[in-house]
């Protein structure tokens, strides 16, 4: 048994009975849901009663649990998704679906070298940590102090403490990867910021030749602005860009049906990968010929003479206020430590996702 390899970083707190410490979902009758966190002669009180902490302690998952007036509830450790919909926020989070797809399009495998930026609550990060494993390196970039802390305490409470593979640095990614990252040691890097355009320079110095780099942008302007400036580099694959829609479905009897609802838009996603320097890249088969358009159509479209156009009103994105950010601040730290957070008290889950 010795010979065993100990478990991935925060692995076991995903295991086994409840045990103190274990944060928990409670699912009621109407479906809906509370999260606690299990401390020795806690409580969890609602207008319809009172569980007890101690009752749920030694249960196996997917108990079936009742309060003092017999109200049931389901109870389940919350995964990933669950939590990163219901964390305290700053930011907008990229949402569990295009997580997805970054791991998988991105091509994030374990042991591999990413740089992320910008860090925002830390939803992606969780992720991407995942992803590379206690083996790998994720060195995620914020150039807003605020946000880097409510990202802290989000992935120091999913991972039970901080994960041996992560670091943040505070600053602008374009400036602080140069200085920290050695030229093409990098194996992938992932932006979600509002104008990813600024950073080719650092990342075509950084990304190692074959290396993956993921962007996801909120709108159609910023797409097509990070395209055409990867592509005037010369020094990247064509890039792809895609987003995806996922829609539930109402499956009851004879009612099998689409939902009535969905997110029907969260961001686009743009991949493409390092050439070796000196290698002249091949174009798409379709690419659109030169003279159908000219730089000054193309200026129009991205306004890249005035940096000015491009913020976040501009783009149609809600500003944060500060009081706001603080409040996120505490409530990610002091669930790090102790507390429990009813499901969707800080989380912007009824918003809808509208970028940075
Ligand atoms: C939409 S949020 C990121 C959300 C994050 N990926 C998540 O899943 O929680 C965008 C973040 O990028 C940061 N940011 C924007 N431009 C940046 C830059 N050049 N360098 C570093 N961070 C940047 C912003 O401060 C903001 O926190």
């Amino acid at each position: 048994m010795s010979d065993m390899p100990a478990a991935p970083h925060g692995a076991m707190n995903r295991r086994g009975p409840f045990r103190p410490g274990d944060r928990v979902q409670l699912t009621d009758q109407k479906r809906r849901i509370s999260t606690i966190t299990l401390t020795p002669g806690g409580e969890f009180h609602t207008h319809k009663g009172v569980l007890f902490h101690d009752d749920l302690v030694g249960l196996p998952e997917g108990s079936i649990v009742e309060n003092t007036n017999e109200v049931r509830y389901q109870a389940l450790r919350p995964l990933l998704k669950d939590f990163v919909l219901s964390m305290p926020r700053g930011a907008t989070v990229v949402y569990p679906k295009d997580a997805a797809q970054i791991i998988q399009m991105g091509d994030i495998y374990p042991g591999a070298r990413v740089v992320e930026a910008g860090v925002g609550s830390g939803a992606l990060s969780m992720s991407l940590l995942r992803a590379v494993g206690d083996a790998g390196y994720l060195h995620s970039f914020e150039r807003r102090e605020e946000f880097a802390e409510i990202a802290r305490g989000n992935v120091d409470t999913v991972f039970g403490g901080p994960h041996p593979a992560w670091q943040i640095s505070i600053g602008d990614f374009q400036e602080k990867v140069l200085e920290t990252e050695e030229p093409g040691s990098v194996d992938r890097v992932v932006l979600d910021m509002l104008s990813p355009w600024e950073c080719v320079d650092a990342v075509s110095t950084v990304l190692a030749p074959g290396g993956v780099w993921v962007n996801y942008v909120a709108t159609v302007t910023q797409m097509s602005r990070t395209v055409e400036a990867i592509r005037a580099t010369g020094l990247y694959t064509e890039p792809e860009s895609f987003e995806t829609m996922v829609r539930g479905w109402h499956v009851e009897g004879l009612a099998v049906r689409p939902d009535h609802r969905m997110v029907a838009h969260t961001a686009f996603l743009i991949t493409c990968r390092r050439l070796a320097d000196g290698a002249v890249g091949i174009p798409g088969a379709k690419r659109v010929k030169e003279h159908t358009y000219s730089a000054a159509d193309l200026e129009t479209w991205t306004r890249s003479e005035n940096p000015e156009a491009w913020h976040h009103e501009a783009l149609g994105e809600r500003g944060v206020s500060a009081r706001k950010l603080r409040r996120a601040a505490k409530d990610a730290k002091s669930m790090t430590q102790r507390g429990s957070l009813p499901q969707g008290e800080a989380g912007l889950d009824e918003e809808e996702p509208s970028g940075e």
